[in-house]
């Protein structure tokens, strides 16, 4: 049979079981009932990208059909294979609505099926930052476990984020792959037809970060093939159904690999049968560089060990955490006096251990010498400590400065990790992602708690408190310069975030300090000062200067911004925010709601339906993507009003602003507690609920402006 053949009969056989879900759809539940994949503001992602119809009840599934069929040829010209492959993925995604439908938990774990649109943008500064170099697609069932394993280990340890569908899933499993979202593992399911959930990741990259039209499939090709660096790899026998997926795949423009040989199309379809180098061959195809740093460690170092918990069970040895004191400090001294490379451990060591869990104070102390270093760069450096350490395959870390706390695993251990290796890691860290400032590192270790209390005395609390202070004087007003930082662009093509030290950057990710080591670090890269000149309205935000620049970066898309307004010119989201801030009319403030709370605001909607009004660098006047520390923030809304506009928030997300939200309160308007005013999930998510509890509470929103 030849290759369009192959395809034609795979779509043949997905249309029958859509048509045939369709109608099991409609008998079990009738036309009106509703049909959404879980948590998605997009409907059926897929069908509405390419069609620009959403499709929200069972009968709308009928239409779904019809829309597929459109693109059904069985014709000789690629571009009609190529359509036949799409039609399956639209084919795939009603089979898939239809099991959420009917089925009430379709996916039980390990299995993720649909992810949401949390989910998706939760990746988005790893993907921007490239700590997501690409995605691969795993289909099928390797020649053994081991071979599996060995494959999916090589992409997790190089960052990327893997999904695999079929029994792989269970070869991983077997090989004990440390597998989940937050270990860039995803097993989507068992069924050729899961594979639509990551074409979904995908599409909805395109809609959320791209801000590309649903409808315009021209478009969001265009965007898949640019910017999402997925591929496929098929293992063991290929059928009809999955080669008519490989031919959606293609038409999104991810490459696909095999290892049984069906036919070659030069750098779309390649065949690869030894197993040594299938990687090697996909990363080639989709042109994915990958910086390798030389860590002398025991265990793997990689950002997608970042979300790796380590229960208690699991726990050899634990530092901090109330249990013991722990402290990490990064500080700058002199070139003279730093050994490169030098790591040391004072105290002892884990294999010491006379029971377990072993419990040890410690002190992380990281000296960094450079000409171009400044002091202003030390809590930038110490910052990323989370992360390195995070990027150690069997060791937690958690907290920040004298309350650090750090857990290392039994299997670490056993590896053979040491002490010394968090130093080999930390070291090698530093001089590879600050090397432009770092030109000498040393790492000392203590674990002598007497050692330990006394240089949290001498040398942690002072650095501490002065950079405390340091901070609290970084205002927008004593500084002369902004920051642009355009690193979402290659998501979000327009998108341009203006930094200052009252605005952090949307992602929370990158403060005005942080953009400030940027630029020294990379004078041309992402991150560029922009003189606060040119002041044309103080309580607006607005300065000629900035205006200007974002016109320069986003390429005419945005010419006018002010920095202290929802409604006036807002700043632009790319779709990675941590909140989304929308307005609430019949309260006369704004709801807040941060991206990992799932459920219904007062707004009638969700974080992701919220989160769906903005994003792709569009300005949209009464939505703002922002990091959760602006909350706190003098500027925050102040054109409005201030923060004494904001009348709800998720629980979670209050407790965590609620010391410097209402230190804030108090300076602007003398509120104690202003926390306290604020309505949250537990108290009412519907309208009636919230007004009545902000009147109770004499909530001074009520009594301002109407801010509409
Ligand atoms: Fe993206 Fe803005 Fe964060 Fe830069 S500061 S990474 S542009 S969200
Ligand atoms: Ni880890
Ligand atoms: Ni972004």
């Amino acid at each position: 049979m030849n290759l369009f053949k192959i395809i034609y009969s795979g779509m043949d056989k997905y249309k029958d079981e859509a048509e045939k879900a369709v109608q099991k759809a409609i008998m079990q539940k009738g036309r009106d009932a509703g049909v959404k994949l879980p948590q998605t503001a997009y409907a059926l992602p897929v069908i509405y990208a390419i069609t620009g119809k959403k499709i929200i009840t069972v009968g709308g599934l009928e239409e779904a059909l019809a829309l597929a069929g459109g693109f059904v040829h069985q014709g000789k010209t690629l571009q009609q294979a190529l359509d036949a492959g799409t039609a399956s993925a639209m084919y795939c995604e009603i089979i898939e609505a239809v099991k959420y439908t009917l089925e009430e938990n379709p996916y039980p774990e390990p299995l993720q099926g649909h992810l949401t649109d949390a989910q998706i943008r939760a990746f988005g500064v790893a993907l921007v930052t490239q700590d997501i170099p690409g995605v691969p697609v795993i289909i099928g069932e390797c020649k053994d476990s081991h071979t599996a394993a060995s494959i999916v280990k090589d992409y997790q340890e190089k960052g990327m984020l893997t999904f695999l569908v079929g029994k792989v899933i269970d070869q991983c499993i077997a090989e004990g792959v440390k597998m989940g979202i937050d270990l860039r593992v995803i097993p989507l399911g068992y069924e050729i037809e899961s594979v639509i959930h990551v074409v979904s990741v995908a599409i909805r990259a395109s809609l959320i970060f791209g801000n590309v039209q649903p409808g315009d499939y021209q478009a969001h090709k265009q965007y898949t093939k640019d910017r999402v660096k997925a591929f496929v790899n098929v293992f063991s026998d290929w059928d009809d159904k999955i080669i008519a997926a490989g031919a959606a795949a293609i038409e999104l423009g991810f490459p696909a690999v095999t290892e049984t040989y069906i036919n070659e199309v030069p750098t779309l379809l390649l065949h690869q049968p030894d197993n040594e180098k299938t990687v090697d061959t996909s990363l080639e195809a989709r042109k994915i560089k990958i910086k390798v740093t030389k860590i002398d460690a025991p265990v793997g170092i990689s950002s997608a060990f970042e979300g790796e918990r380590i229960r208690k069970a699991d726990m050899y040895a634990e530092f901090g955490g109330n249990k013991t004191k722990a402290f990490e400090l990064v500080r700058m001294v002199d070139l003279s006096e730093v050994e490169d490379h030098k790591i040391e451990i004072i105290g002892p060591d884990i294999d010491t251990a006379d029971s377990i869990p072993y419990r040890l104070p410690l002190a992380l102390v990281i000296d960094v010498a450079g000409k171009l270093m400044q002091e202003d760069f030390e809590p930038v450096l110490e910052r990323r400590l989370h992360y390195f350490l995070n990027y150690i395959e069997g060791v937690m870390h958690v907290g920040q400065r004298n309350i650090s706390w750090i857990r290392i695993g039994k299997e670490a251990y056993e590896k053979g990790f040491r002490l010394k290796h968090l130093g080999e890691v930390i070291y090698a860290k530093m001089r590879d992602e600050f090397d432009t400032v770092v030109d000498k590192c040393q790492v000392t270790i203590y674990t002598d708690a007497q050692k330990v209390a006394e240089l949290e005395e001498k040398i942690a609390f002072p650095k501490y408190v002065s950079r405390d202070r340091r901070l609290a004087s970084l205002t927008d007003e004593s500084v002369d310069t902004f920051y642009s930082c355009k690193l979402c662009q290659s998501f979000a093509p327009a998108h341009v975030c203006i930094v200052t030290p009252e605005r952090l950057g949307l992602c929370g990710a990158v403060s005005w300090l942080d953009a400030k080591a940027t630029k020294e670090l990379d004078p041309h890269g992402s991150a560029q000062p922009v003189p606060k000149e040119g002041c044309l309205d103080e309580k607006k935000g607005i300065w000629t200067e900035v205006s200007k620049t974002v016109a320069e970066i986003s390429q005419g898309a945005v010419t006018n911004v002010s920095l202290y307004s929802i409604l006036e010119d807002p700043m632009t989201s790319c779709g990675c925010f941590e909140c989304i801030c929308g307005i609430m009319p019949e309260a006369n403030g704004v709801v807040i709601v941060n991206r990992e709370f799932g459920e219904i605001t007062p707004t009638g909607m969700t974080f992701g339906e919220l989160a769906s009004m903005t994003g792709g660098g569009v300005q949209t006047p009464g939505f703002m993507g922002h990091g959760r520390h602006f909350i706190g923030s003098k500027k925050f809304l102040y054109s409005e009003g201030g923060i004494a506009r904001i009348v709800w928030m998720p629980k979670e997300l209050k407790n965590d602003v609620a010391e410097r939200l209402n230190k804030t309160a108090k300076e602007l308007y003398d509120i104690d507690n202003f926390t306290d005013m604020i309505c949250d999930e537990t108290i009412a998510t519907d309208s009636e609920g919230v007004l009545e509890y902000l009147s109770e509470k004499g909530h001074p929103a009520l009594e301002m402006e109407s801010i509409i």
